[in-house]
């Protein structure tokens, strides 16, 4: 079996699916890997760290895609808008975050006869925890949001006692304590500033209060807000007009505010309005990390940093990207983890029957799979169904 590491060309990614020392384990199963030359420049891994483990590099792209039969990628499929697809080929595997859910992407696929699976539909079950891509890149984007918010402050995080007079800890106000959130909550923690949190699913309040945080508690009626796997259920917009009345007692008093809200396959919901960002103290900071899913608030526009009244707000859509040998090293990983739980005598096995493989494998053997899952809604082709469509998840 060849695996195939292509360099990716998503504007500003600098992450790599596979790292030296996760391929190496492959290389060492008798997995041949075959990586274009400059794949690992953005994340510091050199060709040469490739060919000291037992890879191939080759300098043309079009060259991994001829030789592969399973291409491992950060962001797959067409990674720019307006550019063509991927050049996959029939029969071969494709592992990867496959955002953003596009239908005719999958048509695409399905007509190339190649199997697809996405791995930011990977199920929240623990046995599939080492292969959560989401996770992982969630839990650095929480991290990076929180330094993002120290460094533009225009103030200190921690409580300062000094010669020259008592200075308050920042206030910081975190919104929605998923893996970002909680990742958030606990790096400000860190760096001392006293922080406060809010989550619909009101299980988490415990989580938050012992990563040193306060819960805000809001007077809503929150019981419908979580499923089984332990995402948040979409709302009514009247629950969100009382909810951002609520929030309008406590985005004012914050110095920063991180947002994280999410529903899974759906637009995230706007939480923060203009309004409440005009009553913020200038100076103020606002990280929106839903800003690719359209932002939890107001005025967030996605990859761009904007100024409303003295108030700053980010809207960075990969975070991940600006650590990149971490972020590399643990999406590597769980790939890794995932070709693992497919391997079998030296081939992968796509066994239908199995939980995870049935979650992410979006087209297989000419057919789309799981066309419910575009990221909001659409005209689904029922024909072309076989399973019941689970929930989908957002890009990574
Ligand atoms: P998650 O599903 O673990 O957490 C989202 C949380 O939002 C859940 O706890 C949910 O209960 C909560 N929530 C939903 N509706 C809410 C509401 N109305 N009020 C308060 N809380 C609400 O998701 P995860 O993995 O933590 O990701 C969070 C967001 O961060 C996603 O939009 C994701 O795409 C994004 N993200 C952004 C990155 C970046 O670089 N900008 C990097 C990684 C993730």
């Amino acid at each position: 079996m060849i695996v195939g590491v292509p360099s990716e060309t998503a504007a500003g990614e600098t992450r790599v699916a596979l790292v030296p020392p996760v391929t190496k384990k492959l290389v060492d199963r008798g997995v041949d890997v075959c990586v274009e030359s400059g794949a690992g420049e953005g994340s510091d891994w050199a060709d040469a760290a490739y060919e000291d483990v037992g890879c191939t590099v080759v300098d043309d792209r079009a060259e991994v895609f001829e030789r592969a039969d399973v291409i491992c990628q950060v962001r797959g499929l067409a990674a720019n808008a307006d550019e063509p697809m991927d050049p996959y080929r029939e029969g071969q595997v494709v592992v990867g975050t496959l955002g953003p859910h596009d239908l005719d992407a999958w048509d695409e696929l399905a007509d190339r006869r190649v199997s697809a699976f996405a791995l930011e539909l990977m199920p929240r079950i623990s046995r599939a925890q080492s292969m959560d891509v989401l996770s992982s890149m969630a839990s650095i984007g929480g991290y990076k949001a929180t330094l993002v918010a120290a460094e533009q402050l225009p103030k200190l995080f921690p409580l300062e006692m000094t010669a020259a007079g008592t200075v308050r800890p920042a206030e910081v106000f975190v919104i929605g304590a998923g893996v970002a959130g909680l990742k958030a909550i606990a790096t400000a923690e860190r760096l001392g500033a006293s922080v406060r949190a809010y989550d619909i699913r009101l299980e988490v309040k415990q989580e938050v209060e012992s990563l040193g945080a306060d819960f805000v508690e809001l007077d809503l009626e929150t019981e419908e807000s979580g499923d089984e796997e332990g995402y948040a259920r979409e709302m009514d917009e009247e629950f969100y007009r009382q909810q951002r009345k609520e929030m309008s007692r406590v985005v004012p008093e914050s110095d920063v505010v991180i947002t994280t809200a999410a529903i899974p396959g759906r637009p995230a919901p706007e939480l923060v309005s203009t309004e409440m960002i005009e009553e913020m103290a200038d100076g103020s900071i606002i990280v929106d990390l839903a800003a690719a899913d359209g932002g939890n608030c107001e005025p967030t526009r996605a990859d761009e940093t904007i100024t409303h009244e003295g108030v700053t707000i980010f809207g960075p859509t990969n975070l991940p990207a600006t650590v990149a040998q971490t972020a590399s090293q643990l999406f590597a990983n769980n790939l890794y983890n995932f070709l693992d739980h497919l391997l079998a005598d030296g081939e992968l096995d796509v066994d239908t029957d199995d939980e995870i493989v049935d979650s992410t494998l979006l087209t297989h053997d000419g057919t789309i799979r799981r066309p419910h899952e575009n990221g909001g809604g659409g005209d689904d082709d029922e024909d072309e169904t076989e399973d019941e469509p689970a929930e989908g998840k957002t890009d990574a």
